[in-house]
C-alpha cells in the first residue's frame, strides 16, 4: 500500500490493491439496478448473499441471479452515462436449507462460480424463514460434501432461542453451534460472518482449522448507543445488532491486527426507507456507497491506515483461494458528506451515517495497477 503525505501517519492519499466485499446483499429487480454500481465502483468482487425472496437454493438459481446482476450493472452504467463498465465479478452463494443435497454442493463447486453456502438459522434475520432448523441434525451429509470439496460455509452466527438475550446470541452461538460444528467437521472452511463481539473475535483468533471472519463498517464505527442517540434510530439497526463499546474496540483491534483471518465484508443490506421506519422495521444498514471511506475512517481512528490494504484486499482472496485483484483503488482525504437518502427503485434508502461527513473519499481517477 502506498501513502503520500508529509507525515506518514496522516497521508493525503492511499493507493490500495483493489478491494473485495466478502459479504454483500444486492437484492433483485429495480433495487439491484440502483445499488450494484455503488459496489462495483470500489470492489473488484463481492460475495453475493442468497437471501432473496424466494432464496437462491440451486446452482441454476445462482446462475440466473448472476446473469441478472451482470445485466443490472450494464444497465446502471448506461443510465449513469459511464464511459467504461467497471469490472466486477459477483461471487455467488447458495442458501442452505434442511433439504440442500450433497449433489447440489458438488455441482455448485464444479461450476467455479459458487464460492460459498450460507447458513441462516431459521428466523435469525431478514429473509431467513427458509433457513436451517437444526444444523447437525439435518445437514450432516451436505456439510460432509462441503468439507470434502472445499466449499466454505458462511455462517450467520446467532442462536434464535427466544430465551437468549438478543445481545448474547452470538456468544451463545459459539458454544451451542460453532464449536460442535467444527468438532464434527474440522476441515470445513467456515466464515463467521459479520462478527459483532469480543467473544467472536477471540474465538476466531484461537480456533483451529480453516476459519475466517468478516467485519462490517457499522460494527467497527458504532456501538449500541448509536441505536438510541436522542431517539430511536432505525437506520443503525442491523443483525447481529450493534453491541457495547468493549466489543467494538475488540473488533477494531481484530480488523487492524494484521491477522489474515479477518477481512472486509460490508453486509450492505438496502431496505426502502419505509420498511425501516415503521412499527416493525427491517434489519440492515446500507453501507455500499461509502464503504471504503467508512473503513478508512475506522482504521484511521486507531492509527492503523497502513493495515487497511491487507484487510480489504489480501486476506479475503487468500481465504477463498483466489488471487488479489489486478487493479487499484485510490482513497483521498477530503470531506465526503453522506446524503440524507439515495434513490432505490421507486423508493429511497437512507445510508448509514446519513447527514454526517467522512474524512475520506474514493478518488475519481480510475487507476489500473
Ligand atoms: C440482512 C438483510 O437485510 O438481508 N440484514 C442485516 O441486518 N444484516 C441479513 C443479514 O445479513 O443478517
Ligand atoms: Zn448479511
Amino acid at each position: 500500500m502506498a501513502t503520500e503525505s508529509h507525515a506518514a501517519s496522516s497521508p493525503a492519499r492511499i493507493r490500495l490493491i483493489q478491494p473485495d466485499d466478502w459479504h454483500l446483499h444486492l437484492r433483485d429487480g429495480s433495487v439491484l439496478r440502483h445499488v450494484v454500481l455503488d459496489s462495483a465502483r470500489q470492489f473488484g468482487r463481492a460475495i453475493i448473499m442468497p437471501n432473496l425472496k424466494p432464496p437462491v437454493l440451486t446452482l441454476e438459481d445462482a446462475r440466473a441471479y448472476r446473469d441478472r446482476i451482470r445485466n443490472a450493472l450494464r444497465l446502471a452504467c448506461e443510465q449513469a452515462g459511464a464511459d467504461a463498465m467497471p469490472s466486477f465479478e459477483p461471487l455467488m452463494t447458495l442458501y442452505l436449507t434442511d433439504r440442500t443435497t450433497p449433489d447440489e454442493i458438488r455441482r455448485a463447486r464444479d461450476s467455479g462460480f459458487v464460492h460459498g453456502v450460507k447458513l441462516y438459522p431459521a428466523g435469525a434475520t431478514t429473509h431467513s424463514d427458509a433457513g436451517v432448523t437444526d444444523l447437525l441434525g439435518q445437514c450432516r451429509t451436505t456439510l460432509a460434501a462441503m468439507q470434502a470439496c472445499g466449499m466454505p460455509l458462511l455462517v450467520h452466527g446467532e442462536v434464535t432461542d427466544p430465551a437468549v438475550d438478543l445481545f448474547d446470541r452470538e456468544a451463545v452461538f459459539i458454544e451451542r453451534v460453532m464449536q460442535p460444528l467444527r468438532r464434527a467437521f474440522p476441515e470445513l472452511k467456515v466464515v463467521f460472518e459479520h462478527l459483532t463481539t469480543a467473544d467472536g473475535a477471540a474465538y476466531v483468533m484461537q480456533a483451529e482449522g480453516p476459519i475466517g471472519a468478516t467485519l462490517t463498517p457499522q460494527h467497527l464505527l458504532y456501538n449500541r448507543n448509536a441505536l438510541f442517540k436522542g431517539g430511536l434510530r432505525p437506520h443503525w439497526y442491523c443483525l447481529p445488532v450493534l453491541k457495547r463499546e468493549t466489543h467494538r474496540l475488540a473488533l477494531l483491534e481484530a480488523a487492524t491486527s494484521g491477522n489474515p483471518r479477518f477481512f472486509l465484508g460490508t453486509d450492505s443490506a438496502p431496505h426502502p426507507r419505509g420498511a425501516k421506519e415503521q412499527d416493525c422495521g427491517c434489519a440492515g444498514c446500507y453501507t455500499a456507497r461509502y464503504a471504503m471511506a467508512l473503513y478508512a475512517t475506522a482504521f484511521e481512528s486507531v492509527g492503523r491506515l497502513d493495515r487497511l490494504e491487507a484487510f480489504a484486499s489480501k486476506h479475503g482472496p487468500a481465504f477463498y483461494g483466489l488471487p488479489p485483484n489486478p487493479g487499484a483503488l485510490i482513497l483521498e482525504r477530503g470531506g465526503n458528506p453522506i446524503p440524507r437518502d439515495l434513490p432505490l427503485g421507486e423508493d429511497v434508502v437512507v445510508p448509514l451515517a446519513a447527514g454526517e461527513s467522512l474524512p475520506w473519499r474514493v478518488s475519481q481517477d480510475a487507476e489500473q495497477a
